[in-house]
């Protein structure tokens, strides 16, 4: 049973945080941020929540796929950073589409988010190809972001990407081919949100200690998410009998633009194959290559005939790819 996605669309906020601002904040610099990172600035939240943001992406995916917000059967939310526990996200985002009485539900797999809410969409769409799956990415990471640690603060941004998924090649048409996704719970404690959850629970009146911010072992995350992502592409491409030359474009979850560039180096993509945007994003987790996708499209990057591989890496770890026919 084919999966389409016949609309793409993002929202970030409009407040930007460049590197100079945050120089006035902590220990850094512009030029350690843009050589260690390659990214510049970052857009964040102002007071816009999760389902803020990803309302707005919402709206501009259904725009995108002609579509009206009645025409949606079920909604998905990929986030990290959830407006709350409960209510869940998506039915706060059901909510500001006008939308009642639709499946509504939340999914974590942090920076994979997006990719594993592609695959839900394109199951749900096979047990109905009358779905009318949307798929919401969204993120405020600044609210989880301990603005005191250099070596956290810097990497993160806030926005949302959204796609509706269906049935029938309709709007833009893309086909999604496959997908592969995976985890390893091994690696749970280097990439962290703990504070609030089960594992770390506050008492009343108990302030907030460093765990409930992110927490990451920088320099293992980027070994290993170099390596998953760059292993999962080489084998989506083989399960296909594909080669790099038979992509026509090549994105990888916008962290960082050297685990970016390494991931395309290992595989022996072509610079111009490999998109990036995180100079002007950071990295927004589970809406980052939501984003990607739909700013792409917007300016032509992507469009009709091409092939395009997606692929994420984020705390859990999880990670996988996904393949595109434009
Ligand atoms: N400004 C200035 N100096 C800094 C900063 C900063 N913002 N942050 C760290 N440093 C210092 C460190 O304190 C350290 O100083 P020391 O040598 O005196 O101890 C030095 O810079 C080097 O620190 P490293 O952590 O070794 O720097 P590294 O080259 O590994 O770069 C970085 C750090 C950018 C975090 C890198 O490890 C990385 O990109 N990792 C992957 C992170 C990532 O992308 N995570 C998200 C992926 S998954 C997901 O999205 C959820």
């Amino acid at each position: 049973m084919p999966a389409y996605i016949c609309g793409v669309g993002f929202h970030v906020p409009a407040h930007t945080v460049t590197n100079h601002d945050l120089e006035q904040r902590v220990d850094t610099s512009d030029e350690w941020i843009v050589t260690r990172t390659g990214i510049r600035q970052r857009h964040i939240s102002q007071g816009e929540l999760t389902s803020d943001l990803g309302a707005q992406a919402a709206r501009a995916a259904l725009a995108d796929a002609g579509l009206t917000a009645d025409a949606v059967t079920h909604i998905l939310c990929a986030t990290c950073t959830p407006d709350s526990y409960c209510p869940n996200t998506a039915t706060q985002i059901a909510r500001k589409l006008d939308l009642r009485g639709r499946m509504a539900v939340d999914l974590n797999a942090a920076c994979s988010g997006y990719l594993y809410s592609l695959q839900t969409a394109r199951a749900l769409v096979t047990l109905d190809p009358r779905a009318v799956v949307l798929v919401v990415a969204s993120e405020v990471l600044s609210s989880r972001v301990n603005w005191a640690d250099r070596t956290t603060c810097v990497l993160f941004g806030d926005g949302a990407g959204a796609a509706i998924v269906c049935g029938e090649k309709s709007g833009r048409g893309v086909e999604i081919i496959d997908a592969l996704l995976e985890s390893d719970g091994q690696y749970g404690e280097l990439l962290t949100i703990l504070g609030g959850g089960s594992a770390r629970p506050y008492t009343l009146g108990e302030p907030v200690g460093e765990d409930f911010f992110i927490q990451m072992n920088g320099r293992e995350v980027f070994k290993v998410a170099v390596r998953s992502m760059t292993d999962v592409c080489q084998r989506m491409l083989a399960r296909h009998g594909l080669g790099v030359d038979d992509l026509d474009m090549f994105v990888a979850h916008q962290a960082n633009l050297r685990i970016i560039e390494a991931v395309g180096k290992k595989l022996d993509l072509p610079a111009e194959k490999v998109f990036a945007n995180v100079q002007r994003y950071g990295n927004t987790s589970a809406a980052s290559v939501g984003i990607a996708l739909a700013e792409g499209c917007a300016d032509g990057t992507f469009g009709p005939g091409q092939r395009v591989l997606l692929t994420t890496f984020g705390s859990g770890f999880t990670w996988g790819a996904v393949l595109l026919q434009f």
